[in-house]
């Protein structure tokens, strides 16, 4: 799989509506899913893994929890569905994910990640990797992040999705732990110098497709994107091209706009195409129309009628204003 371009997991935002629209963007930009608990899986509702349709690959599968015979099992059961990946989630900084001991809070316990990790292996067919922090609170990113590193290694896993900055586990809120953490993106190109037999994805703050060029991290194999993808889903416009997937023209805005209706005709529940209308506010970032287009899009009541004033905005060929 080539991780050269990928979305960040984002809960409540990389669901399958928003994937459904991001691959109408890009067919070669890796997707996540939102994180899924095991326990979530196993003890609660059996069909989260089925939230996934065969358009979306290439996609990784996240899991978060810290139950190596759970997350065994779930993994198992994932193999019935066609994800290219596991991911195990080592960064989320929660004081509820904490408090149950995992995500980034897990990175305190190197030898449990291990047992996590080789647990995964043994049960799914396909790749695994993980998503870290550099190191939680007062860790000393050098060495600690170097003894984390060897001790997952030992598990067999190649591919790392790092965010570039230390989780604060105490003080600070997840959303402040996105911004107050300074980034360190030399200490991921370090990483990769000291381990080049692993593949390594930084993530953290990155907002444009040539982000490894300009900032002289071109031995990096890849960059993953969240929230700049969310408020501006169009940032990825040029992937396929990059990657020479496909030579053809871009879907315009107008197409990526009438086939995501289309698709929100297909899905019955109403709440899923609430949700999709909201994931599209992005694509008209920087529209000459983009207020009246998001008023149109907060209305799920009368689809029909949205989907043809969109279009007809559209159509007159206001593409975008930017
Ligand atoms: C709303 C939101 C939800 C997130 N949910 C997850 C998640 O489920 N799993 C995860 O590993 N990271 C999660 N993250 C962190 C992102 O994956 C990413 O590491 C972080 O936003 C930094 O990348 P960015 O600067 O490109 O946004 C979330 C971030 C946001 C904004």
């Amino acid at each position: 799989m080539d991780r050269s371009y990928c979305i960040a997991p984002m809960m409540g935002r990389t669901d399958s509506q928003f994937r459904y629209l991001v691959r109408q963007i890009s067919k070669r930009t890796v997707l996540f899913t939102e994180m899924i608990h095991s326990n979530a899986i196993l003890f609660g509702n059996k069909n989260k893994l089925e939230e996934y349709s065969n358009i979306e690959n290439p996609i990784v599968l996240q899991l978060g929890g810290n139950d190596p015979k759970n997350l065994g099992q779930v993994s198992k059961l994932a193999n019935k569905f066609n994800y290219d990946e596991i991911n195990l989630n080592l960064g989320c900084p929660s004081p509820r994910v904490s408090s149950g001991g995992f995500g980034a809070a897990l990175m305190n316990d190197p030898e449990l990640v291990k047992n996590c990790l080789s647990s995964i292996k043994e049960n799914f067919d396909k790749e695994v990797s993980v998503k870290i922090r550099l190191g939680t609170d007062d860790n000393d990113i050098d060495e600690t992040l170097d003894n984390f590193v060897d001790s997952v290694k030992s598990s067999g896993i190649k591919v790392f999705y790092v965010h570039a900055r230390k989780a604060i586990l105490k003080g600070l809120t997840p959303k402040q732990n996105r911004e107050i953490p300074p980034l360190n993106y030399e200490r991921v190109k370090k990483l990769k110098v000291d381990y080049s037999d692993l593949e390594i994805i930084i993530n953290g703050g990155i907002k444009e497709l040539d982000f490894l060029k300009k900032n002289d991290l071109c031995n990096l194999d890849g960059i993953m994107i969240g929230r700049e993808v969310y408020s501006n889903p169009l940032i990825l416009n040029d992937v396929d091209k990059i990657l020479e997937a496909d030579l053809t023209k871009n879907n315009s805005l107008y197409d990526i706009t009438s086939e995501m209706f289309n698709y929100f005709g297909s899905l019955k529940n109403k709440n899923l195409v609430k949700r999709g209308l909201i994931h599209m506010h992005g694509l008209f970032n920087g529209h000459k129309e983009a207020k009246k287009i998001r008023i149109l899009l907060s209305n799920s009541i009368y689809l029909e009628k949205s989907k043809n004033e969109i279009l007809s905005i559209l159509e007159k060929g206001i593409i975008r204003a930017a």
